[in-house]
């Protein structure tokens, strides 16, 4: 075999995260390798240091068998590696071509060359198999054919190695089967892939060989044709019996929120959820879990008013709320952690007390008409800053200028701190949060349910999903699947449904 890249004892640490563990991997030429793993296992991490954005803390990287060091990606790209990165970063108002050669286009004295540019960009698409219309303006095209501009403009670079981080997470079905015609175009022309993706069907049909990583460490590499769903799904999810399990089951009360053939869209106006049907019953907390990206978010949305049903009911207490506007579900009786805590969790730039009242300010005590009552707003805030710990200067403090886990603790202060909601809804509540305050959160999650509240925690970490849940569900291509009660196999389970949608796995 000829090499075309390897990586050797790669190691990267954040602060608090060790990313990438010793990893050592060696990547033939020609040939489709697939990275999976689960949220956070490191994948991206180890691509940024392939391709220069990074620097490893140590370790070393090989191209066809010559030690090469990174400063930037221009090096990578010059040693001729190229990564087309999920979110893209072409300019919307050039056309196709203009992206693709930018920085490198043809020219004619100090002015481009539009037609040789346009020419050249041309004859890169067809040396490689890729329909695009190259005068077409950024904006006006589809997703997956930006997506073709984006691999092109490494191409055009004449990179050998290309490396795609989820390319198939933004596309439709049908986008993603011509993605996999233009991936064996390339190797078939001796270029390298290295893909990461959550969709072992998608991994098991298009790789050669397929590298496990979980928790910044390399699990191990397969050969594609030796391995299946199930395999895959136990190197990624592993089989550790289950640790720090906080929530005792308890019996569940009456139904209270009752979600029946729930369908939404998502930005791009294509189908995020699918019929989805869950039942929240007082005193039970039922655990959402799912690799990023399968509906979950638009799911939540839609049960907060944040986002139109295309289909479907939400009935809380037997009334039906889908019609409702986010204030009056909440005034329903539903609190909400949202997962993006700066874009609708608090107002960045407001105070602390500011941010502690949102949903409230609009009823007594904390308004007699117009004025807000500061007196009692200050001591409410007061109180709650004390009781969940966020450490700030003062409740006149700007609220951007707050850690991000201070700044969780503020929302979960305000949406959890008076103790009234029916339910709650709480999306990714503990990520980017340290130790303790992780635990403070699960333990009022838990206090809730325990009052009888109907609790839903929506986690990409499976061990949150297994510390706190009675009972699970999987959120797999838009679909809600049913993992059942807590018990002993409930990690097999939900692990087998996240990758396959399946709940079994036939050997
Ligand atoms: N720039 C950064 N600063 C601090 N921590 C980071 C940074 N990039 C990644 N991490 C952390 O490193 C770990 C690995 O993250 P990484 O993005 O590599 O995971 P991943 O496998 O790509 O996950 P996903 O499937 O969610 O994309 C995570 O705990 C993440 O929070
Ligand atoms: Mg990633």
């Amino acid at each position: 075999m000829t090499e075309a890249l390897s990586v050797k004892n790669i190691t990267k640490a954040f602060p608090g995260v060790l990313a990438n563990d010793n990893i050592s991997l060696s990547v033939e030429k020609g040939t489709i390798r697939a990275i999976v793993g689960e949220n956070g296992a490191g994948k991206t991490t180890l691509m940024n240091v392939i391709y220069g954005l990074y620097q490893p803390d140590s370790g070393q990287i090989f191209i066809n068998g010559e030690e090469v060091t990174f400063s930037s990606p221009r090096d990578a790209i010059a040693q001729g590696i190229g990564m087309v990165h999920q979110h893209f970063k072409l300019v919307p108002s050039y056309t196709l071509a203009q992206n693709i050669a930018l920085g490198v286009e043809p020219r004619k004295g100090i002015f481009i060359d539009e037609p040789a540019l346009n020419k050249s960009v041309k004859a890169i698409a067809d040396k490689y198999g890729f329909q695009i219309n190259e005068r077409e303006v950024t904006v006006d095209v589809s997703v997956g054919e930006q997506q073709r501009a984006e691999i092109l403009k490494a191409l055009y670079r004449g990179v050998e190695i290309l490396v795609l981080d989820e390319p198939t997470a933004v596309l439709t079905d049908i986008e993603t089967k011509e993605l996999f015609v233009m991936l064996r175009n390339l190797v078939e022309q001796g270029i390298t892939i290295l893909f990461i993706s959550h969709k072992l069907r998608e991994v098991l049909e298009i790789s050669d060989d397929i590298s496990v990583m979980r928790a910044g460490k390399l699990v191990g590499t397969v050969k594609c044709e030796e391995t299946d769903e199930c395999q895959l799904a136990e190197m990624m999810v592993g089989r550790e019996t289950i640790g720090g399990r906080m929530r005792e089951t308890k019996q569940k009360g009456e139904l209270i929120m009752e979600i029946e053939g729930l369908s939404v869209l998502d930005n791009r106006d294509l189908t995020a959820v699918k019929d989805a049907s869950l039942n929240l019953y007082s005193g039970e907390i039922v655990g959402g879990a799912g690799v990023d990206g399968n509906g979950q978010e638009e799911f939540v949305e839609a049960l907060l008013g944040l986002r139109p049903l295309t289909s479907g009911k939400i009935r809380i207490d037997g009334k039906e709320i889908q019609e409702l506007s986010t204030r009056e579900i909440r005034e329903a009786g539903v609190a909400y952690i949202p997962s993006d805590r700066y874009r609708s969790g608090v107002a960045v730039e407001g105070t602390i007390w500011e941010n502690m009242v949102p949903g409230e300010y609009y009823v007594k005590p904390y308004s007699n008409g117009l004025a807000l009552a500061m007196p009692e707003i200050m001591m409410m805030s007061g109180t709650l800053i004390q009781k969940f710990n966020v450490a700030t200067p003062g409740l006149d403090a700007k609220t951007g200028n707050l850690s991000g886990g201070n700044i969780q603790r503020v929302i979960a202060a305000r949406e959890l701190g008076l103790e009234k909601a029916k339910v709650v809804i709480a999306s990714q509540p503990t990520r980017g949060i340290d130790i303790a305050g992780t635990e403070a959160i699960r333990q009022m999650l838990i206090d809730y349910a325990n009052r009888g509240a109907a609790v839903f925690v929506i986690s990409a970490d499976l061990d949150e999903i297994l510390s706190l849940s009675d009972r699970v569900v999987v959120f797999y291509e838009g679909n809600v699947l049913d993992a059942g009660y807590y018990d002993e196999t409930i990690r097999q389970r939900i692990s087998w449904l996240m990758t396959s949608g399946k709940d079994y796995c036939v050997d």
